[in-house]
């Protein structure tokens, strides 16, 4: 083993806590410090074993230390890795055709950047570029599009949601430019509707911002078609369509952050999903397999970025992450991952459907492929959101053996987002530990 990588391997727990005093974790739930994977399960230092049901970030498609990943990386990396972003590159040139390929029908040319943030931000950007005089930019309530200095502006951790204001307090502020409005919150509607009473004020609201309630022509309107860090909130369909006629109505380009809903939902897009095609889509987190890469994908009739640093950043080429990204999209056509996903993403809501049965503080489960949520509440008729039962429900699955993830507006979500590859079997073994934690918690 090299040298330097054994001293990593081998730090002893004394200079791990020597070292953990130089280091700024600037967000992110606390979990073990974790050593290796393989396929969905990672491993702590101290050799313990968890299912990894937030598939680190909801990035890791295919799993830990999938081989033809590992594989085509080192080949790759015996010719080159990072290129300067003016430069073509082979592996850019492909996934960009492959991308486009596979994107909603009139989704034409592709920009790269290295995070999601940097993504939404590049697709602000093309938005100002096809409205000139507009300043201001809506999104929904409870949206989260990332922590850059401007992403956060757009996110509700930029808002007193929560209860108290997030350390994004130090940065905003200097863009006034974001108008929130309702999101279409179901199971805590705003409005007191019901699905079957719903008139959808929330997108008539839109509208009216976009007529009353900002200053001067709306930049866009950004949202998440499943709001995930809201606490797994997938937007209905209806509302979906009304919000593309209002988009079209008032020229407004409409911008899909579908950072998290790639292949997650059992579609390449949201967009195939819905029916319902954006002018614009921002995607990071699992197209790299793991791999720091991230894009937008603009519409045809779009003016896109230009050669005179419109959108120049260091390590946007980044050709590794694109071999990555280019082996993952064949492994999910070959192995039917984006119908496993589906399947398993049914499989889950009825089993979760059927735990409710004995636990009814499992106040909403809300599943679209693999990207699960179960709302936690003291009672299911108040529905007062429970965060406590969250974050012990979660502590106790790492004593199983899953990593739950847990986050929402509300802090009471628990979610089950595990690699795309996960079989029923494994299924059944997160089921049964989240009812064993959920014993041990609710009794
Ligand atoms: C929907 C959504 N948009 C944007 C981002 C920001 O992406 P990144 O953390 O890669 O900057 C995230 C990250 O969690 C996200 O979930």
């Amino acid at each position: 083993m090299d040298p330097t990588l054994e001293k990593i391997y081998h730090l002893s727990p004394q200079d791990i806590q020597q070292a953990e005093k130089h280091i700024m974790v600037g967000g992110g739930t606390p979990g073990p410090i974790l050593f290796r994977g393989k396929g969905i399960r990672i491993e702590d230092i101290h050799g313990k074993s968890y299912i990894d049901c937030t598939s680190q970030s909801w990035a890791m498609y295919l799993g830990f230390a999938n081989p033809e990943i590992n594989r085509i990386v080192c080949q790759h990396l015996e010719n080159i890795s990072h290129i300067h972003q003016g430069f073509h590159s082979l592996p850019r040139l492909y996934l960009a055709k492959k991308l486009t390929d596979i994107a909603p029908k009139g989704i034409d040319r592709v920009s790269f950047a290295v995070g999601g943030g940097l993504a939404v931000e590049a697709a602000m950007k093309i938005a100002l570029r096809n409205r000139p005089g507009a300043k201001c930019f809506i999104t929904l309530w409870d949206a989260y599009h990332g922590s850059t200095f401007t992403a956060s502006s757009m996110s509700w951790i930029s808002t007193k949601a929560n209860g108290k204001y997030t350390g994004q307090q130090h940065f905003i502020g200097k863009l006034e430019a974001t108008v929130r409005v309702p999101n279409p919150y179901c199971y805590r509607c705003f409005f007191k509707q019901s699905p079957d009473t719903c008139d959808l004020a929330c997108a008539e609201m839109l509208r009216e911002t976009i007529i009353r309630g900002i200053t001067g022509p709306a930049a866009g309107f950004i949202l998440e078609p499943i709001q995930a860090s809201a606490g797994q909130i997938p937007v209905p369909k209806r509302y979906l369509q009304r919000v593309r006629e209002i988009c079209d109505e008032f020229e407004v380009p409409l911008i899909f952050d579908e950072i998290q809903t790639y292949c997650r939902i059992g579609e390449w897009f949201a967009a195939q999903y819905y029916g319902v095609t954006p002018d614009i889509i921002a995607m990071g987190k699992g197209l790299g397999a793991g791999f720091p890469i991230a894009a937008i994908l603009i519409n045809k009739n779009m003016t896109g970025f230009g050669p005179h640093v419109e959108e120049l950043h260091t390590f946007a080429n980044n050709s590794v992450s694109q071999v990555a990204a280019a082996k993952q999209i064949d492994i999910i056509k070959r192995d039917d991952l984006l119908g496993n996903t589906r399947r398993m993403g049914k499989y889950f809501l009825r089993g979760l459907q059927d735990l409710q049965q004995e636990f009814p503080q499992m106040g909403d489960i809300r599943a679209v492929g693999l990207h699960i949520g179960v709302e936690y509440v003291k009672d299911p008729i108040t529905r007062e959101s429970d965060v406590q039962a969250a974050k012990d429900i979660r502590q106790e699955g790492l004593k199983q053996g899953v990593i739950f993830g847990l986050g929402g507006a509300h802090r009471n979500v628990l979610k089950i987002k595990p690699p795309l590859i996960i079989k029923q079997p494994e299924a059944d073994e997160v089921l049964d530990k989240l009812k064993k934690s959920m014993r041990a918690v609710l009794g």
